[in-house]
Order: C-alpha cells, then sequence, then structure tokens
C-alpha cells in the first residue's frame, strides 16, 4: 500500500542514480527507495561483495555465530561511538520493536513517549500520529500530549493507552508524560525525516537525555533513515548526545534487508542474559542471512574509502541543491524554504523551517507540493510522491543530475496552481 502510486509506474532496472520503468522511461531518482541507496542503486563494489560471498557458498546456517556477522559487528562498534554491543535484524521496525521491548523490561515500566509526526516503524508501539491532518491534531499541545491518531487498523485499545504523542523539540511535553506515567522509553528520529527534514533545535536532543536520566526511562535513537546517511557515526556522533539505544537499517546496507539494535552494553546484555526471566527474546531464522551482510560490510567500506569522499561529495550535491532550488524561488517569487541535512533535503512551500508537523501542518502549502512532485515524474525526475516526504541524493549522482533536476523544478513551478508567492511587506 505505501508503494502505490497514482498513475501506476512499473519500474524494472535502477542503476546508480536512475530507475528504468518498463516503458523506457529513465528517471533521476531521489526517492531512493525509501532512502536506503545512500550510494545509488546497485553499487558495483556492493554488488561485487555480495556475489563474491555466494560463489564462496555462504549460506544460512541457522546454528552458531558467523564470520561476517562478527566483522559487521566490528565495524559498527568501532565507528558508531554510543554502540558497545550490537544485534542483527531484518527490518528497521524489528529494530524499534526489540528496542522497546528491551526497554520495558529494564526499566519495568509499560508506557513509550513517541513523536508526533515521527515514524518508527509498523508495529503496535509506534503506528500513531505521523501526519495527522490539522483538522484531527487540532490546537498545538505545547507542553502537553496530542490525542492518540492510528495509522493502522487493529491496534488493541489497551495498546493504544500505552503510547503517547509529542511534539517534537518540546520538552516540557516529554515531562507532562512522564509525571503521570512510568515511562520505558522515549523513541524519535534525531531529524524527523519522515516529514522531510525538521531539525531539533538546539539543546532538545542534550535535554532528552537529561529527561531520560531524570525519570529513568531509555532513551532510544530510531537512527533507521538517519545512521550512515549523515555520518557513519550516526546523529548521536553528530550531536553529541548518547542515547541508551539506537536502531539502523536503510543506508546501512544501501538497500539490502538487514537493520541493527545497538547502544550500551549493560542494557544489550539482556537479550543473552542466563536467566531466562531476564532475557528478552531476540530471534529470527533470516538475522545475520549473509546476503545482506555483506552487503552492509561492503556499503561500510565504500563509506569509509578515500577518508569519507562519499559524505565530502554528497554535501557538495546537497549544497548545489539547496542553493539552485533557493534561488530558483526567488526568481519565481515564491514563499519557500529548504531544509536539509547533507544528502537529504526537503523543499516547504513555507516561510521558515517547520519545527514539529503541527507547525508543517499549519503553513506548508500540501497541494501544490503534490502537484509538484506529480508533475516532476512525468519530467523523469522521481522523487517519493507525496508531500513532505524528503528528497534523498545518492553518491552516484552528479552536479549535472542536479542541475538537470534544477532546471526541472524551475519549470514545473513556472506553471504550477497553488504554489504561495512570497508576501510583500506592506510600506
Ligand atoms: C525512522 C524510521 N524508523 C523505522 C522505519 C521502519 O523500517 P522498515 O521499513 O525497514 O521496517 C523507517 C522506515 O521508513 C523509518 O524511516
Amino acid at each position: 500500500m505505501n508503494r502505490a502510486t497514482q498513475p501506476e509506474i512499473v519500474f524494472v532496472r535502477g542503476r546508480g542514480a536512475y530507475l528504468w520503468d518498463a516503458e523506457g522511461n529513465r528517471y533521476i531518482d531521489y526517492h531512493a527507495g525509501f532512502a536506503p541507496h545512500f550510494l545509488g542503486h546497485n553499487d558495483p563494489y556492493v554488488t561485487e561483495a555480495v556475489i563474491r560471498g555466494l560463489r564462496e557458498d555462504a549460506s544460512l546456517y541457522g546454528s552458531g555465530t558467523t564470520v561476517q556477522e562478527g566483522r559487521l559487528a566490528e565495524l559498527i562498534c568501532e565507528h558508531v561511538p554510543a554502540v558497545d554491543s550490537v544485534q542483527f535484524l531484518n527490518t528497521g521496525s524489528e529494530a524499534t520493536y526489540q528496542a522497546i521491548r528491551l526497554a520495558r523490561a529494564v526499566t519495568g515500566n509499560d508506557h513509550v513517549i513517541n513523536m508526533q509526526g515521527g515514524y518508527n516503524g509498523w508495529h503496535n508501539d509506534v503506528s500513531n500520529n505521523l501526519m495527522t491532518p490539522l483538522a484531527q491534531l487540532g490546537p498545538r499541545r505545547a507542553g502537553g500530549e496530542y490525542p492518540y491518531h492510528p495509522i493502522s487498523a487493529g491496534v488493541p485499545l489497551s495498546h493504544q493507552r500505552l503510547v503517547h504523542a509529542v511534539n517534537f523539540n518540546d520538552l516540557a511535553g516529554v515531562e507532562h508524560v512522564c509525571q503521570q506515567y512510568g515511562v520505558a522509553a522515549l523513541i524519535t528520529e534525531p531529524i524527523l525525516q519522515n516529514i522531510g527534514i525538521v531539525h531539533p533545535e538546539p539543546g532538545y536532543l542534550e535535554g532528552l537525555r537529561t529527561l531520560a536520566d531524570k525519570y529513568k526511562f531509555l532513551l532510544i535513537f530510531d537512527e533507521v533513515k538517519t545512521g550512515f546517511r549523515h555520518a557513519l557515526g550516526g546523529c548521536s556522533s553528530l550531536f553529541n548526545v548518547r542515547p541508551d539505544l539506537m536502531a539502523f537499517g536503510k543506508a546501512l546496507a544501501n538497500g539490502y534487508p538487514i537493520a541493527a539494535l545497538g547502544g550500551k552494553k549493560e542494557y544489550m546484555d539482556r537479550f543473552v542474559d542466563p536467566d531466562p526471566a531476564r532475557r528478552v527474546l531476540l530471534a529470527g531464522t533470516y538475522n545475520s542471512h549473509p546476503v545482506p551482510t555483506l552487503a552492509a560490510i561492503a556499503t561500510i567500506e565504500r563509506l569509509l574509502m578515500n577518508d569519507g569522499e562519499v559524505y565530502r561529495h554528497t554535501e557538495k550535491l546537497g549544497a548545489r541543491m539547496q542553493a539552485g532550488l533557493e534561488a530558483v524561488a526567488q526568481e519565481l517569487d515564491i514563499e519557500a524554504t529548504v531544509a536539509r541535512q547533507g544528502s537529504a533535503f526537503c523543499l516547504y512551500f513555507m516561510d521558515h523551517r517547520p519545527k514539529d508537523w503541527h507547525d508543517l501542518a499549519e503553513h506548508h502549502a500540501f497541494a501544490a507540493d503534490d502537484r509538484m512532485r506529480a508533475a516532476l515524474i512525468e519530467r523523469g525526475v522521481y522523487p517519493f510522491p507525496l508531500a513532505t516526504k524528503q528528497w534523498s541524493i545518492s553518491a552516484a549522482h552528479t552536479e549535472a543530475d542536479i542541475d538537470t533536476t534544477l532546471e526541472q523544478v524551475a519549470a514545473v513551478l513556472l506553471i504550477l496552481e497553488g504554489v504561495p508567492l512570497r508576501r510583500v511587506a506592506a510600506g
């Protein structure tokens, strides 16, 4: 369902920065398969590592540990300062599910805090309050929590009562919930990246750390989307805030299905506790499957090459895109703001960078954003076809790709209906 497009497109190939559909049309891809393809589609180095492993009879053994999984764990523990110990799963949702279960086991509490406008997977603890329409959201709840808005049918009422959504960048909201309930965990993306790019305000992530220590809940950074794309050490290294647990996925293996849950050893050891009453069950037939594990090792090797050349290249392209979009908006007198972190960005039709979902829901021109994306797809540029969603640049993109994209954005915005124009201050 979340892959449905209108009109329908059937893709048949992906290589580097490009996708091809069944009719032979080529697109410059910014959707990146929901963002994992940080190196581009079918990166040759990663592909070769996987093929070599299969030729050498790497298989799924289902018993014991494997050399590849040990190597991947070493790489992650070495390069992600907040990770002492790590376990591998198949999807980001599994990692966030296990993180919350572990937090409940450690704290003995049941309640969970998440973000209005955050996405942490499909399971019962987190399938709520994503892009809640303003009419349902009601007035801003500064220092409070929002009513529960499910994004899935079938979440038991008893479970819904355990989940509390607050505004991102609102420490008072977190404290408000902690004063009423026994909180096991707060889970958040360090930058909200399922509604574009919404940055933490200075001091916010540090404030979450302080509240976690005060109220004794586990702070979980969901770095499924931010991890490895913004820095090898994740956002926790960029912002220098140490969470208790971190979930990774997506860019970790450049599109192959693997996720990781890591963090402080004292908590991670619960997965291997000799006492069955304390042990947290972590199981999965395909955990540490050799194909995605080899892909993850090769991806990290690529990210390390030439002293982080991939990060320098994608930052340069991101800056070029941002400057180009700002120039187009200026030229056409459009009310627009670009929010960006390295290779990930979003163009919002509003006069400031959003600080949370409520701000966005109130000020962004959603219909124009949807129309812009649809028009770009017709012109061979493929963003995620839904308003406010992140655009993802990869290491395979070139300056020429960025310039072609900017030309197409300018052509579309010139004729697009409903784009807000800059308000000229009354003299
Ligand atoms: C921040 C974040 N967390 C968790 C998930 C869930 O990951 P998966 O789709 O691999 O289950 C996603 C997926 O988009 C995500 O963006």
